[in-house]
């Protein structure tokens, strides 16, 4: 091979790596993150890349010096010589990918491992997923829920995680995480947050109409601060008194039944899929929750009963223009009977306010 090879060569090469390395390095391809899983998933992720940047420029440089240098001449009909094998050749193009695949693995191993190694004082979290909404369970505080994640900084966090209906994937771009919900099984993450913030919480699996809206947030806390809101949750969600109301009625305070129908709603994330001003939801995914009145007057029911027979059985009858089969059937199971009563008690008021 003649020295002006090599070098026109090595130029070309230098020239590819460099474009490459800039498309790789200038824009912001990954948000900022804020775990310590994040950076060892950005660190197998910068190692791969520079895999393929070095791939990338030997093979760039290569094909456009041959396509340069070895163009063919106008006048030029023959073929070029029969080659059959090259035992040296194919031994480095076997051995040279064998070695760069098998280093991915080991580093990919050691990082999976890491993340996922149980961390003394961890802290357990319950994630359902449904049709499509987030709830978050804290076993530390008498199973309280919360519709988004709050988690302290610095502390390892495990997320149990189950699904009510179908396949969902919890995904925090920040944190790099993202692991399928599935029906019947229970999947697991591990994040220990080092960045304070408010970071997206995103389904990452298509599960439905409203899987674009099946969102939430994970909000990373100060421990001091976590500590104070989770004793505030075990507080409220200490086991109360056994309620005695024994049907759906209208018995209870309208205030404060009202309000508590309101957390219901908010807490299960209807307002992912319903619009209703009461509680300043605005989905699109289901019936507009403004309208009970003539909807209970089309499905020919009394306004409570209807209202109570579409939280339970919620196909028994579903508005004309809106899709069966989309708001979950386990839904009504997953709330307490002082829940249910709640949640309709504030959904026959807000419909007779929206008509008087
Ligand atoms: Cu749940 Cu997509």
């Amino acid at each position: 091979m003649r020295k002006g090879s090599i070098v026109a060569l090595l130029g070309l090469a230098v020239i590819a790596g460099g474009v490459a390395t800039a498309v790789a390095l200038v824009p912001t391809w990954l948000p900022k993150d804020a775990s310590r899983e994040a950076g060892r998933i950005d660190f197998t992720f910068w190692f791969v890349i520079a895999i393929c940047i070095a791939i990338f420029a030997i093979v760039a440089a290569v094909m456009v010096y041959a396509v340069i240098r070895f163009r063919v001449q106008e006048d030029d009909f023959e073929d070029g010589p029969p080659i059959h094998g090259h035992t040296g050749l194919e031994i480095t193009w076997t051995a040279i990918p064998f070695v760069l695949v098998t280093a991915i693995a080991i580093v990919s191993a050691i990082v999976l491992s890491r993340n996922d190694a149980e961390a003394g004082n961890t802290l357990r979290i319950n994630a359902t997923a449904q049709q499509f909404t987030w709830t978050f369970g804290y076993p530390d505080a008498h199973d309280a829920t919360s519709p988004v994640l709050r988690i302290p900084e610095g502390r390892s966090v495990e997320l149990d995680m189950r699904s009510l209906d179908v396949i969902h994937a919890f995904f925090v771009p920040e944190f790099r995480t993202n692991e399928d919900i599935v029906p019947g099984l229970v999947t697991s993450v591990h994040i220990t947050p080092d960045r304070l913030g408010t970071f997206p919480l995103i389904c990452n699996e298509l599960c439905g109409l409203g899987h674009s809206l099946m969102r939430s947030q994970a909000i990373v806390m100060k421990p001091a601060a976590f500590d104070a809101w989770l004793q505030q949750q075990g507080k409220s969600a200490a086991p109360a008194p056994a309620s005695t109301t024994g049907t759906t009625s209208t018995s209870t305070t309208p205030s404060s039944s009202s309000a508590a129908g309101l957390s219901v709603f908010n807490a299960n994330g209807c307002s992912s899929c319903h619009t209703l001003s009461a509680a300043n939801a605005t989905g699109k995914v289901g019936p507009d929750l403004d309208k009970l009145l003539s909807y209970a007057q089309q499905a020919k029911q009394p306004l409570a009963a209807f209202v109570h027979q579409s939280v339970v059985d919620p196909n028994a009858y579903v508005e004309s223009g809106y899709p069966k089969g989309v708001m979950p059937e386990t839904f009504g199971q997953s709330l307490s009977k002082t829940q249910l009563d709640a949640l309709v008690t504030f959904l026959v008021q807000s419909a007779q306010k929206k008509k008087g």
